[in-house]
């Protein structure tokens, strides 16, 4: 059962001087609902195109300095079985967002193939979509769904998501569309976009807690170059969330306390941050999930959401062993599932 914490409960959390009490009850908590196991669940980044003019992402389609790809159908399959290989138990299918790219029977297809050629459980994350697509993949045979609403502030939502993209409530709704439809799902937000304030940030955990999700993805806001938002001036010091690894870690210590439940990776973005322990960090302040990259090597430095991305690269054998090393150091271990 989720945890409802008030917003002054939350406020005190993360102001508190010292975060150790805070991270040590979200990791003795994730001992009691998940255990020491963790779950690895690999990334694939189907296509760097994208239609959409986030300005927080550098993957926008205004930004003409990145290579823009999409996988066959064949190299995504081909992804599925290192997973496979690996014990992985899932992957999960990401993908810039553009309809016309990401085809619905296309994807459809490569679902089937993947769930008949192993035992991988799928994650989608490819944005808002129609109830159709959402049926059509769910039918294939995906399981669960990611759709990150990225901040509970209305006015905030609208703002860095210019154009076409509906407001964060339509976002919601298709949460729960999406539940209903038979998915496990996902959602979440940045911490630290310019402009967010702490009371902001209290709403958007009691956001997250309300919605009752099956995974949670949390991670700081890196800035790009190439975007809008980086040129983006600051709240106040003191108003101001920090888009940092101390913030972050006190973040994922509370969505674990409000949903004990949840499945909560360290996310790639705090390993960006923090390239020597935020992963390990993550892990000890709630998380429970962790997800290598599968994406081929020749795409990987394409899909540029945020500049100098940290990842564990699993068709390189050695970056496995150090994460698997790194698991075991801290009591943990890989839990195939
Ligand atoms: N910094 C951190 N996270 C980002 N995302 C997109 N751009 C950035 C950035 N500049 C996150 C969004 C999105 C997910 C795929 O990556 O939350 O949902």
């Amino acid at each position: 059962m989720p945890t409802t914490l008030t917003t002054s409960e939350i406020l005190a959390a993360l102001y508190a001087p010292d975060p150790e009490p805070l991270l040590e009850r979200a990791d003795t908590l994730r001992l009691k609902t998940k255990g020491n196991g963790i779950f690895l669940r690999g990334l694939i980044e189907v296509s760097s195109i994208c239609a959409r003019h986030c300005l927080y992402c550098g993957m926008r389609a205004d930004n003409a300095a990145i290579r823009r790809y999409r996988m066959t159908p064949e190299e995504i399959v081909d992804a599925a079985r290192l997973a496979q290989a690996r014990h992985f138990g899932t992957v999960v299918i990401q993908a810039g967002e553009s309809a016309a790219n990401i085809p619905a029977p296309w994807m459809a297809e490569i679902i089937r193939t993947i769930k008949r050629e192993t035992n991988q459980h799928i994650t989608l994350s490819l944005s808002e979509r129609t109830i159709a697509d959402y049926t059509l993949w769910r039918e294939a045979g995906a399981d669960r769904y990611l759709l990150r609403f990225e901040t509970s502030d209305p006015a905030m939502f609208r703002r860095i998501h210019p154009g076409a993209t509906p407001n964060q409530h339509d976002r919601l709704n298709h949460l729960h569309l999406l539940k209903d439809l038979g998915y496990q799902v996902g959602s979440g937000f940045m911490v630290g976009l310019p402009g967010q304030s702490y009371q902001q940030l209290a709403q958007d955990l009691q956001t997250l807690a309300e919605l009752r999700l099956d995974m949670i993805g949390l991670g700081p806001y890196i800035p790009h170059p190439a975007t809008p938002l980086a040129q983006e001036p600051n709240l106040p010091e003191g108003e101001q969330v920090p888009a940092d690894v101390d913030t972050t870690l006190r973040v994922l210590a509370l969505a674990r306390i409000m949903t004990p439940e949840a499945n909560i990776p360290s996310t790639t973005a705090l390993s960006t941050i923090d390239p020597v322990n935020g992963r390990k960090r993550g892990l000890q302040a709630g998380c429970n999930v962790f997800m290598p990259n599968l994406t081929p090597r020749c795409y990987r430095e394409s899909y540029q959401i945020y500049p100098d991305k940290i990842c564990v690269k699993v068709p390189e054998q050695d970056d496995l062993d150090h994460l698997l090393a790194d698991f075991k150091a801290i009591g943990r271990f890989q839990q195939e599932g």
